[in-house]
């Protein structure tokens, strides 16, 4: 039960270890910070008028911070929402619901949606919903209705290595299936099998820009999305761009074999082994190479 450490990132916001995944939920710099930089911005929400209910799907809620940052933005934007949220443990909402610096982040409305889920389930404020579906997201998503598509889909599961189940290429197949014609998915990683799926899934993708403390990365993670976007919103806001030619090459490599689960209930050793078996056959360039090349070049 111990399993979740508690843990204050630099900015001051409240974020846990998970020892079964040997990984933090969030970035040391700040888990608010993190879902600003890589969930708020990238979703440019100017983009959508006043007037559109916009549907949003967090997959891996985790604490909230992804969508707790994009609510307070369409609540004072008054949008009509729509929410659906993943999450498999009911743990970090509870945690961070008991802690006064989580508390302090949000606004009462904010506030009240995450207590609604904690205490049912659900959230009703005027036209606005929302519903968390408790359990694994891979089987938990067929309690949306099939013709509900998402205009944001905020991807945020442990890394590939650690939670291969929530990257495979057929649940990234899924997801993007169900992004509106406007809609982005986005998510922290820019690795190059997560890149792939969404490309073999039919999406256009873009990488998120790091702020300008993080200029040692070359990215924040990745934006997809079913159209071209338009230059207007790559150059004006700049959170987004094109894929350099380093990251257009990684999707040559190795890295860019797939995490395959096609039952949909893999576990995630057999996924990772079933994709090592896999590169080690693979006639692709090794990672290895690419990254010298590019290290060397910087
Ligand atoms: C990196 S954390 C998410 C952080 C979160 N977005 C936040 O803002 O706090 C990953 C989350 O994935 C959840 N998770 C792991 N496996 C899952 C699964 N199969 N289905 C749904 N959620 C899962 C974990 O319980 C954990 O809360």
């Amino acid at each position: 039960m111990d399993d979740l450490k508690k843990q204050t990132t630099k900015d001051g916001s409240l974020s846990l270890y998970s020892s079964n995944y040997e990984e933090c939920f969030h970035d040391t710099e700040g888990a608010l910070k993190e879902s600003i930089n890589k969930y708020l911005l990238p979703a440019q929400l100017d983009r959508f008028s006043n007037s559109k209910k916009i549907v949003v799907l967090d997959v891996c809620m985790g604490l909230g911070y992804n969508t707790g940052s994009i609510l307070e933005e369409l609540l004072k934007r008054n949008h009509k929402i729509e929410w659906h949220g993943l999450e498999i443990d009911q743990r970090p909402l509870n945690i961070g619901l008991n802690e006064k610096t989580f508390q302090k982040l949000w606004s009462p409305k904010v506030l009240r949606f995450f207590d609604c889920l904690k205490k049912s389930e659900r959230w009703i404020e005027g036209l606005n919903k929302g519903t968390i579906h408790w359990g694994d997201a891979r089987q938990k998503i067929s309690e949306i209705q099939d013709s509900l598509m998402f205009d944001l889909i905020l991807l945020d599961p442990f890394s590939p290595q650690k939670c291969p189940e929530l990257w495979s290429e057929q649940f990234i197949s899924l997801l993007s299936s169900r992004l509106s014609l406007n809609g982005r998915l986005i998510t922290y990683s820019s690795a190059a099998s997560i890149r792939a799926s969404l490309k073999k899934a039919g999406l256009k993708i873009y990488s998120i820009i790091p702020s300008t403390d993080k200029q040692n990365k070359w990215s924040l993670g990745t934006v997809a999305m079913k159209q071209q976007l338009e230059q207007q919103f790559i150059s004006k806001n700049c959170q987004i761009k094109n894929l350099s030619d380093r990251e257009l090459e990684h999707l040559n490599t190795r890295s860019s074999i797939p995490y395959r689960d096609p039952t949909g209930r893999g576990n995630s050793k057999e996924i990772i082994l079933s994709r090592e078996i896999e590169q080690s056959k693979s006639q692709l360039i090794n990672t290895s190479s690419w990254r010298k090349k590019w290290n060397a070049a910087q």
